[in-house]
């Protein structure tokens, strides 16, 4: 059949050869300058304890820490999410606002010996509770939202006396962020931000983070203070409560489930800079599928990361930070 006997079309395919998720005329691009990158640190020295269940990641002391920040600073990754995880867990996590636990100590390195990077520190109760839930219990077992307020503020204040620039309280208690600006505005922290980790979901995904932080619940689930999996418009609630409470931020989590979320609340809320966090579960299967030959490591890891901003987000935290961003400026 000749061409003149087709009907008119677009022709596409003549653009797609150059289009590919590196290219610089591509719609959506990345750059690891977007990227936060998680860090479980612990106390001690030259210490680094690999994940089982999250290939290449490890459970480091400080300065093990600040090694890796310098490799990812050269990838243009400078901003750090750091997870504490404590020798000794009790029943109201008090290890999480000592001045000499792993995460105040480490941020106080990363603040004197690398004054680029931007500490961002987690802020909740269940790496550092022995009972794994995110907060303090009543007698009945159940948690106590309005009481563990209090623990919360006053981690979060420690991590600021330490130097943080970010804090982010992830224990999904009602509330949270205001007893936390509250806290650090009386200990004159004013400059100090809050990123609200606002829509958090009650996740499958969080298998192996449980099992980087010990931190998985001796009973129960974390259903009765994070969301529900089927919820959107809940989601927007809780963004719009952490921005009425003072987040300077916020965020959804996990990511890849959760895309369409990620659409609306970038749409909804365009002043306040939008967080996805692709979470440990997400990082580990495409581990698990690549270990296997079944899919690709790298391709499938900047195919998804890609996906995370064009729904919109304006940062990723990602255990892939280094690898993607160092893909992405083609250093081997
Ligand atoms: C603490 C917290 C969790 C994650 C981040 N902060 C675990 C949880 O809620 O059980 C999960 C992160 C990940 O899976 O990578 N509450």
């Amino acid at each position: 059949m000749s061409s003149s006997a087709l009907p008119e079309f677009r022709r596409f395919r003549p653009l797609r050869s150059s289009v590919d998720v590196r290219s610089s005329n591509a719609e959506t691009q990345l750059d690891g300058s977007e990227f936060v990158y998680p860090m479980f640190v612990i106390n001690g020295v030259n210490r680094r304890e690999p994940v089982p269940s999250m290939p290449g990641v490890a459970r480091m002391s400080s300065d093990e820490a600040m090694r890796e920040a310098e490799t990812a600073m050269l990838a243009d990754v400078n901003r750090f999410l750091f997870f504490g995880i404590p020798d000794e867990k009790d029943a109201t996590g008090t290890r999480a606002w000592s001045p000499i636990e792993a995460v105040q100590r480490t941020v106080a390195e990363f603040r004197a010996q690398l004054p680029e990077a931007k500490t961002i520190t987690d802020v909740c109760m269940c790496e550092y509770t022995d009972h794994g839930h995110c907060g303090q219990l009543t007698a009945s077992g159940e948690v106590d939202n309005d009481a563990t307020l209090d623990l919360l503020a006053q981690t979060a204040v420690s991590h600021a006396d330490a130097g943080a620039h970010v804090v982010a309280p992830s224990a999904m208690m009602d509330g949270q962020v205001s007893a936390i600006r509250a806290a650090l505005d009386d200990a004159g922290h004013e400059s100090v931000k809050i990123l609200g980790y606002s829509a958090k979901y009650a996740s499958a995904f969080y298998g192996p983070f449980r099992d980087a932080a010990d931190s998985a619940p001796s009973f129960g689930d974390r259903r009765t203070y994070q969301m529900a999996p089927s919820q959107h418009e809940e989601a927007m609630q809780e963004i719009e409560a952490d921005i009425a409470e003072g987040a300077d931020f916020i965020m959804v989590k996990p990511a890849l489930s959760y895309l369409d979320v990620i659409a609306s609340a970038s749409s909804r809320f365009r002043d306040y800079p939008l967080y996805a966090y692709n979470v440990s579960g997400e990082y580990s299967m495409i581990h698990a599928a690549a270990s296997k030959g079944w899919i690709d490591l790298e391709n499938t890891v900047l195919e998804v990361l890609l996906s995370i901003k064009r729904a919109g987000a304006d940062a990723i935290i990602s255990y892939f930070a280094i690898d993607a961003a160092r893909w992405i400026k083609g250093i081997r």
